[in-house]
């Protein structure tokens, strides 16, 4: 089986060609998703069984203020490649995110929830499933994904504790944290799986404060962090309320969905080291 990553070059993308180094690992200057022409292209240069599409808009605050920009990749570029993937008889993955869900439902959401967009982000995201979904793809949605070479809250977190910083974590949201190479084992079994909408998500709920305790503590650094509500953190894009995903269905197919603790010890070493 060939399998064709597209946004190789994202912490995801990076994660999916360590998993399976046999891969067609495509960056945006290789393979723009929203080019059709290059996608076309590239499906007929490696002719792949399989497109795995981590390519994304990620900028949640900025998409606010960037609505064109994050549907261009997020919805107009999801569609491009489960269309050219659908008229060649090739299986396609599209990658999305808790924040096609607000939050407000009081429970884990499930595959089958209706979708209520938490930010233009979310959105973006939502109307490509609908796009991926509509030419026969599947979706895996995941959560708070952090990698051992990657962006966002983790290295924030760890850069914050080795510089003695003060520390401040909302906690008054809750949410799964994912390991990146986790996520990566899990979309790779899913390829054979029925063309579906899935969620995939670290065992174990946390909140943001509870993230940064652990970061801390793998770090090994005495350092308080102290919790705050969200309304103390304001941002240009809302939050969901709650980013709990039920993992249900994968589990059912005997796809693990681990522990993040392990993963999240490793990331923090080797963000440590990196410095
Ligand atoms: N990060 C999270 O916490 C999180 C949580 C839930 C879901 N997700 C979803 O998980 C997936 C992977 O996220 P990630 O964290 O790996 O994101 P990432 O690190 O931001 O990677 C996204 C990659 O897509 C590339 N890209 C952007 N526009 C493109 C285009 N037109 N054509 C081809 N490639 C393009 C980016 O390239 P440039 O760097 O050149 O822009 C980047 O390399 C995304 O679908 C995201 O929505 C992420």
């Amino acid at each position: 089986m060939t399998i064709l990553i597209t946004g190789a070059g994202g912490q995801l993308g990076r994660a999916l060609a360590r998993a399976a180094p046999g891969a067609i690992a495509l960056d945006r200057a290789a393979c723009d998703v929203t080019d059709a022409d290059e996608v076309a292209a590239a499906l007929e240069a490696h002719a792949p069984t399989a497109v795995i599409n981590a390519a994304a808009y990620t900028a949640v605050d900025r998409a606010e203020g960037d609505r064109l920009a994050a549907f261009a990749v997020n919805a107009t570029g999801a569609g491009v490649v489960a269309r050219a993937c659908a008229a060649r008889g090739v299986r396609s993955i599209y990658v999305s995110t808790d924040h096609v869900f607000d939050g407000a439902l009081g429970r884990p959401a499930r595959e089958d929830d209706p979708v209520a967009p938490a930010n233009v982000y979310g959105a973006s995201k939502a109307a490509g499933e609908r796009a991926v979904r509509a030419a026969g793809g599947a979706v895996v949605r995941t959560s708070w994904l952090f990698a051992p070479d990657g962006w966002g809250f983790v290295p924030a977190i760890v850069r914050a504790a080795l510089a003695g910083e003060q520390i401040r974590a909302v906690d008054d949201r809750v949410g799964r944290p994912t390991a990146v190479d986790d996520l990566a084992a899990a979309l790779l079994a899913l390829v054979a799986a029925p063309p579906d909408v899935y969620h995939v998500a670290g065992a174990g709920e946390t909140t943001w404060h509870g993230l940064a305790c652990a970061v801390v503590a793998a770090l090994g650094v005495d350092v308080p962090v102290e919790p705050i509500a969200s309304a103390a953190w304001p941002s240009a894009a809302p939050r969901p309320r709650s980013s709990r995903l039920s993992t249900a269905r994968v589990e059912a197919l005997g796809i693990a969905v681990p522990s993040w603790r392990p993963a999240l010890a490793r990331a923090v070493a080797a963000i440590a080291r990196r410095g």
